[in-house]
């Protein structure tokens, strides 16, 4: 996690920070810094803050006291891992001289043996981070006459774990010098310009002329050029971001929060991402894939692999997979999959399922499935991101960046493709019909419509979940289609509301946790209209019959769901296979209503970050 920015060549470097700053931190925000050299003086000024949610503000106040000609300056958003929140946790992290300053991103995991060297040979490291080791590693190399490229490349190379870093120093005061491994960074230059940033949103204010950085490659950012090298010193050539957001796209546009926003575009997201992949005939066609047909023909098992939402997407398409192209499929967290002895062969499509293409234990568990012999597909939302530049084949979701750390707009995007991607495997297979295929591409193609009609009822939805505002205990069910939506129910109001909240199989409940159903208890169940429906009903009788108020997501004009219930949040009927689309959108509107009804920042809930990149 942790938010990177560095500018160098721009007279207005700390208000580019601060901004960049701004954008990125949804990746972190529980402290804040920059670090600028000041030209004039060649001293380097430095300002921190550690305030939860409000760093990045209180910052841009104290940025009114740097060099008025600035050099190089790099700023950081973070989100805690070794060491508490607070102002000296911060980063940038200073050298002993206080001249060369750092950012990282990622987690060193050999800190604690090079602190051991550091302190040996007299450094006085004033941080409980692993990041700090780094500058002082640097320190020791400039100070035996190496250049800060020369300085960042040798202590790479005794460094084991995952980063990215940007780093400064008072001597070369305008050049940052940039590198990664794992955590993604991307350079960029303008005219008179350079830039470096964790993601494209922070940059593209200053540029579209953007390059990814490769595994261990280190960038020396001048005014205007960039040059990469990899840690053995060899020039690279860079290799260029394409580049589709705009920055506005990036911003609140009037509403009151990203999260606001991002519901509002869930039907643009599920319709673009569909757009052209199929037709009403059911001619699917997935252009970045790249696996051809007959490969994807032969394959025997599916894997998929994902953390939080995304995991709940993928749970939804191992019903896809096993409905449409009748093959076995399986659904795992990814930071277990790569801890089991897990059976993948070279026969098995593995697909790793990521809004931000960069969740590390994402990355992890796809690259175990590549040694394992599996052809390797990334689902991510993010062009170029680190887990699409490896993958044997990518689906891009076209949801747009996504800002509020609860995943909305991507979920249903994510949805949307792998539903796609069952059918694409269901027709090469030819385990599908082409009545049942064109059935199921009509189904698909009018998604973007019924997610319309639901975002539409956003005020009925906040109407019904304010009468839920108290809820401390809560248990959402739901049975096969309706079960991945219980879950990602039960994550939003958790993350977002701070209220324990438990998801299970409606139907699993009598086998053990009906005995915590009291009154008090809120039951929500996704009871729409499916084959299970009666069983469902019997289930939530079991509920109501301890004490249970229950809230049911039901369809449309269901009256007799609405007499066995204590609330229904009613949404527009389509076909089971692709109904999670559409019934995950009210449990949004009730996690949202919850959380801001208890005054929650709901596009920064507390201990979270939007990219998760340590294990
Ligand atoms: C969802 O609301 C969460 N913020 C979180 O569970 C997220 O889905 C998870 O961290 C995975 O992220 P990814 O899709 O970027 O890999």
């Amino acid at each position: 996690m942790c938010g990177i920015i560095g500018v160098t060549g721009a007279r207005d470097a700390c208000a580019r920070l601060v901004a960049g700053l701004e954008l990125l931190e949804y990746r972190g925000y529980d402290s804040a810094g920059v670090a600028v050299c000041d030209r004039v003086s060649g001293d380097l000024f430095r300002a921190r803050v550690a305030e939860h949610g409000g760093s990045v503000e209180r910052l841009s106040g104290r940025v009114a006291d740097a060099p008025e000609d600035p050099g190089a300056a790099i700023g950081h958003t973070r989100w805690a891992t070794h060491g508490r929140p607070t102002e000296e946790n911060a980063h940038p992290h200073l050298d002993c001289t206080g001249r060369i300053a750092l950012v990282h991103n990622g987690i060193i995991e050999n800190h604690r043996e090079l602190a051991a060297g550091l302190d040996g040979r007299g450094h006085k490291r004033t941080s409980q981070t692993d990041s700090e080791v780094l500058v002082h590693l640097v320190e020791e190399s400039a100070a035996a006459g190496a250049s800060l490229t020369e300085s960042v490349r040798r202590c790479l190379s005794v460094v084991r774990g995952d980063f990215a870093i940007a780093v400064v120093s008072a001597a070369e005061p305008e050049v940052i010098v940039a590198a990664r491994r794992t955590s993604p960074l991307i350079v960029g230059v303008a005219a008179s310009v350079g830039i470096v940033a964790s993601d494209v949103a922070a940059a593209l204010a200053t540029t579209r002329e953007l390059y990814a950085l490769g595994e261990d490659e280190v960038a020396t950012v001048r005014p205007g050029t960039v040059e990469v090298a990899a840690l053995d010193g060899s020039r690279v050539s860079p290799r260029r971001v394409e580049v589709s957001w705009s920055v506005q796209r990036a911003l609140k546009g009037g509403y009151p929060d990203f999260m606001s926003k991002e519901i509002h575009e869930q039907p643009q997201a599920v319709r673009d991402t569909l757009l052209g992949r199929v037709d009403a005939s059911g001619r699917t066609e997935i252009e970045e894939l790249a696996i051809p047909d007959e490969e994807l023909a032969s394959v025997e098992r599916v894997q998929l692999l994902a953390c939080g939402s995304s995991y709940h997407a993928a749970l939804a398409a191992r019903q896809a997979v096993e409905r449409w192209a009748r093959l076995p499929a399986e659904a795992d967290v990814a930071s277990e999959f790569r801890h089991r002895s897990a059976v993948v062969g070279p026969r098995t499509l593995a697909v790793a399922v990521s809004q931000s293409g960069e969740t590390v234990d994402s990355l992890h568990a796809m690259r175990e499935a590549s040694r394992a012999g599996a052809r390797v597909v990334a689902l991510t939302n993010v062009v170029d991101s680190v887990m699409a530049r490896e993958a044997d084949g990518i689906m891009y979701t076209r949801a747009g960046p996504e800002i509020g750390v609860a995943s909305t707009k991507s979920h249903l995007a994510q949805l949307a493709l792998l539903d796609l991607l069952a059918l694409h495997l269901g027709r090469v297979r030819g385990a599908i019909s082409g009545e049942e295929l064109a059935e199921a591409a009509g189904a698909l193609l009018s998604l973007h419509e019924a997610v319309e009609t639901a975002v539409g009822r956003g005020d009925a939805y906040r109407a019904v979940a304010e009468r839920f505002a108290h809820v401390e205990d809560v248990y959402f069910l739901g049975r096969r289609s309706g079960l991945p939506v219980a879950y990602e129910g039960a994550l939003k109001l958790k993350e977002l509301a701070y209220v324990r909240a438990e998801a299970y199989p409606a139907g699993e409940m009598k086998h053990g946790p009906i005995s915590l159903v009291e009154p008090g208890v809120l039951v929500v169940v996704v009871a729409t209209r499916t084959t299970l429906w009666e069983k469902v009903m019997a289930n939530v009788e079991e509920m109501r019959a301890r004490g249970a108020t229950v809230l049911a997501v039901a369809d449309d004009g269901d009256e007799e769901t609405e007499r066995l219930v204590d609330a229904v949040l009613p949404v527009p009927h389509v076909a089971e296979a692709c109904s999670a689309v559409v019934n995950v959108v009210p449990l949004q509107f009730l996690a949202y209503t919850v959380a801001r009804a208890r005054g929650n920042d709901v596009d920064r809930p507390r201990n979270l970050a939007k990219v998760v990149t340590v294990e």
